[in-house]
C-alpha cells in the first residue's frame, strides 16, 4: 500500500526554533501559530470576571476541562483527539462552587458542564425528563422534580452572583493561547488564584506552516503522519504567566508504577505545588496527591462509591485547605 507523509505541504521555508531536542520554545510555538480569532472576546470576558472579584477579594479558580484536539488540515476535515469527556473539570466546578470559590470553566466546547451534566450525559435523552400537558405547556416529571429543581438552584444562584464564566475552546493552539492569556490575566489576584488543569492536552501536534492546507486526499493509499512535540507549558506558566498563584496539575497513567514517581517528577521539574495523581481505570475513585513534602492518597469505598458519593467531594476540600495556606503563608502545609 502506498502511503504518503504529512505535513504536506510545507508552506514556509523558515527554520523552526528549537531546544536542540526537536521541542520547539514555548515562546516560539505563539510566534509561529496564529492565535484563535475569539481571543480578545474572551480575554474581555475573563479581563472583566477577574476585576470584579478582585474587588470582592475572592478566592478565583481557573479550571481547564475537557481533551484538546490537533487539526491535520488547515481547513480541517480531520483531527486528532485526546481522550476526556470532561467530567472531572465540571464535577470539581461544582465542588469550588461550594466551597465559596468563583470559577473560570475553560472547557472543550460541547464536553460536560457543571450542573448540566446530571442530565445531559446520562442513558436518558433531555426529552425523557419532560411530559407535555393538555394545555400546551411542558413539564418536567415528578421523578426528577426535586433533583432538577436543587441542581438548577444553585446552578442560576451562581450565574446570578456572577461566579461562574463559562469558556470555550476545541484544538490545541486554541486552548494553549487561552491557557497563556488566561492565567497572565488571573495573574492579577496573585496567591488568590489557582490553577487546576485537569484538561487532557495533546502532547503531539503538526504546526500550521507544515500543515496540509486543504483536506488530505486518499487516493494516495495510507497515511503517515509526522507529529512535532508539543512544549511543555506547565514551565512558563509556573515561572512567568502565574507565579504566585497555587498550580495544581494532574498526571494521568495506565501504570500503576508509573503514577507516583512520574507525578513526584513533574512537581520537581516544574517547581508548582501540588499534582494529583490519577489511574485511568479508578480515576473516579482514588486520586494521589502529591506535593513537596507530602504523598496522600485519597479513596471512596465501594459503598461510597454505590451512594453517588463523588472523589471530587473529597479532592476540593483537600485543595481548598492546602490553598488557604498557600494565601496565608506562601506554603502548602
Ligand atoms: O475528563 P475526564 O474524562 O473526567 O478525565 C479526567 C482526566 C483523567 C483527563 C484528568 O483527571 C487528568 O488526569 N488530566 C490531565 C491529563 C494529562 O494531560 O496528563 P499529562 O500527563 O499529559 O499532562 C500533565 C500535565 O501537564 C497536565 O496538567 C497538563 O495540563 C500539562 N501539560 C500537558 C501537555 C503539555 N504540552 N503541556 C502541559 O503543560
Amino acid at each position: 500500500m502506498a502511503s504518503i507523509t504529512v505535513p504536506i505541504p510545507t508552506n514556509s521555508n523558515e527554520p523552526i526554533l528549537d531546544n536542540g531536542q526537536g521541542v520547539i520554545d514555548p515562546d516560539v510555538y505563539f510566534q509561529i501559530n496564529e492565535s484563535p480569532a475569539d481571543l480578545p472576546e474572551f480575554e474581555s470576558k475573563l479581563n472583566t470576571f477577574v476585576d470584579f472579584h478582585k474587588s470582592k477579594g475572592s478566592n478565583v479558580v481557573f479550571i481547564t476541562s475537557g481533551g484538546t484536539t490537533v487539526p491535520l488540515e488547515n481547513q480541517t476535515v480531520r483531527f486528532i483527539d485526546n481522550f476526556s469527556n470532561g467530567t472531572r473539570g465540571a464535577t470539581s466546578a461544582e465542588y469550588f462552587l461550594e466551597a465559596g470559590y468563583a470559577v473560570v470553566f475553560m472547557h472543550r466546547q460541547n464536553s460536560i458542564q457543571p450542573y448540566n451534566r446530571h442530565f445531559t450525559h446520562s442513558q436518558m435523552g433531555f426529552l425523557d425528563y419532560l411530559e407535555p400537558m393538555e394545555n400546551g405547556s411542558v413539564q418536567v416529571l415528578s421523578k426528577y422534580a426535586a433533583k432538577m429543581h436543587e441542581l438548577l438552584t444553585k446552578y442560576n444562584e451562581a450565574k446570578k452572583s456572577n461566579r461562574i464564566l463559562m469558556l470555550d475552546f476545541v484544538t490545541l493552539p486554541e486552548y494553549l493561547f487561552k491557557l497563556q492569556s488566561g492565567s497572565k490575566i488571573l495573574a492579577r489576584l496573585e496567591r488568590k488564584a489557582m490553577y487546576y488543569l485537569a484538561a487532557a492536552v495533546s502532547d503531539f501536534f503538526i504546526p500550521s506552516q507544515k500543515m496540509a492546507e486543504h483536506k488530505i486526499q486518499s487516493r494516495d493509499g495510507g497515511l503517515t503522519l509526522t507529529l512535532d512535540q508539543v512544549p511543555k507549558f506547565l514551565k512558563p506558566l509556573v515561572s512567568n504567566w502565574a507565579a504566585k498563584g497555587l498550580i495544581v496539575s494532574f498526571k494521568l497513567e495506565t501504570d500503576s508504577n508509573l503514577l507516583v514517581p512520574k507525578a513526584r517528577q513533574a512537581l520537581t521539574r516544574y517547581g508548582h505545588q501540588v499534582v494529583i495523581g490519577n489511574m485511568l481505570k479508578t480515576r473516579k475513585q482514588t486520586v494521589t496527591f502529591i506535593t513537596q513534602h507530602n504523598q496522600k492518597v485519597l479513596s471512596l469505598s465501594q459503598q461510597q462509591m454505590a451512594d453517588g458519593i463523588e472523589i471530587e467531594s473529597e479532592i476540593i476540600p483537600e485543595l481548598a485547605r492546602i490553598h488557604q495556606n498557600w494565601i496565608d503563608s506562601g506554603k502548602t502545609e
